[in-house]
């Protein structure tokens, strides 16, 4: 498969490099607008062409899959263009600004037979691989909750908040985890350096008493990964930022063993082992792609394909509205 790759900021670069080593997979031309970005590209692949006009590689006739990877507020012009001349399209999250964007760049691929992927990395992690065999093979039992906290000190981006920079992780996950729309949503934030939220904490009710928190913030002195799952049977904590044993499972919980009178439970705590599963080591993003490549050859349907850029686009817009109010609870 031959790719084109739009965008060679901060992410593009991870992009080309695995796009030019993993099996099936060719880049022939990258674009950026911005020249000096071309010439760092250049110094690595001298024999890429390349472009600061994306619209050349759009309708270049020898490239069959474009790479969206520049700002949000791009990815609907630029995969809307790829997608009018016969491309299929890799696009960075999140999806686009709004969901009729993604809606409408759904049916055009669909009409054209093209694909959509949207760059949901983090789905081809061990750890969310691990945890959803964890979920679906009811070892931890009934979901209660999922609770990330994702604060570093900047990125700062210029065009979105700190929602839509950050949350899209977060959120994408959820959704492949709870495979189930949230029915509301409420998110609080703060703008201290420019109007973008810097800090916002969102809150996700799902059905069946599913409830999700994130916390999200550029300015924190320190960087947190750490997402805890709780489920009625074991609860996990998953730290990103540890070397090994980025998953620890505990067989811990309550059992309710019966009622005292009307408002007493009688509870029972457990505390049993824990452990630390083995997790497979590969670079996400190199997963991801080599899926890309694999499932336009063989027709499979993507996990991570337009609808499912739609529905984190959906609650991120959920989310603005509800933060533009201080936190109104917002319906999907
Ligand atoms: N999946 C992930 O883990 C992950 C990580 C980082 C960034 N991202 C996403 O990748 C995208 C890019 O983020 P970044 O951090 O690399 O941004 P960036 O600003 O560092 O890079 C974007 C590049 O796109 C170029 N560009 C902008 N508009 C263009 C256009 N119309 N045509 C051609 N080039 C254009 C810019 O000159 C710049 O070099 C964002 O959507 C972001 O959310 C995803």
């Amino acid at each position: 498969m031959n790719f084109g790759v739009i965008g060679y900021g901060y992410w593009g670069p991870n992009v080309v490099r695995n796009l030019t080593t993993i099996e099936g997979s060719k880049v022939l031309m990258i674009a950026d607008t911005n020249s000096s970005a071309l010439s760092r590209a250049q110094k690595i692949y001298p024999g890429i062409n390349v472009t600061t006009n994306p619209m050349d590689v759009i309708l270049s006739a020898n490239i069959d899959a474009i790479a969206v990877i520049t700002p949000v507020w791009t990815h609907y012009e630029l995969t809307k263009a790829a997608l009018e001349n016969g491309k299929h399209v890799f696009v960075e999250k999140p999806f686009t600004s709004n969901a009729e964007q993604g809606q409408e760049l759904i049916d055009l691929a669909l009409r054209n037979n093209l694909r959509i992927m949207v760059d949901h990395t983090f789905l081809f992690t061990g750890a969310v691989r691990k945890i959803h065999q964890l979920l679906d093979e009811g070892t931890l039992g009934k979901l209660y909750y999922y609770d990330s906290t994702r604060v570093n000190l900047g990125l700062f981006q210029h065009d979105i908040n700190v929602v839509w920079d950050l949350a899209p992780h977060d959120l994408s996950i959820m959704d492949y985890l709870i495979k189930a729309t949230p029915e509301a949503v409420v998110a609080t934030g703060q703008s201290h350096l420019n109007v973008y939220e810097d800090v916002a904490f969102m809150t996700l009710y799902f059905p069946e008493k599913i409830i999700a928190h994130i916390n999200v913030n550029w300015l924190s002195p320190v960087k947190v990964r750490t997402t805890l799952i709780g489920g009625e049977k074991k609860m996990l904590v998953w730290n990103d930022l540890e070397a090994d044993e980025k998953l620890k499972v505990y067989d811990r919980g309550v059992n309710i063993t019966g009622h005292e009178g009307v408002y007493k439970l009688l509870v029972n705590y457990r505390s049993g082992d824990m452990w630390a599963p083995q997790l497979e080591q590969v670079e996400a993003l190199r997963k991801e792609l080599s899926y890309f490549v694999d499932c336009i050859s063989t027709g499979q349907e993507f996990i991570n394909d337009g609808l499912a850029g739609l529905r984190v686009v959906r609650m991120l817009e959920a989310a603005s509205e509800s933060l533009s109010k201080r936190g109104s609870l917002v319906y999907l």
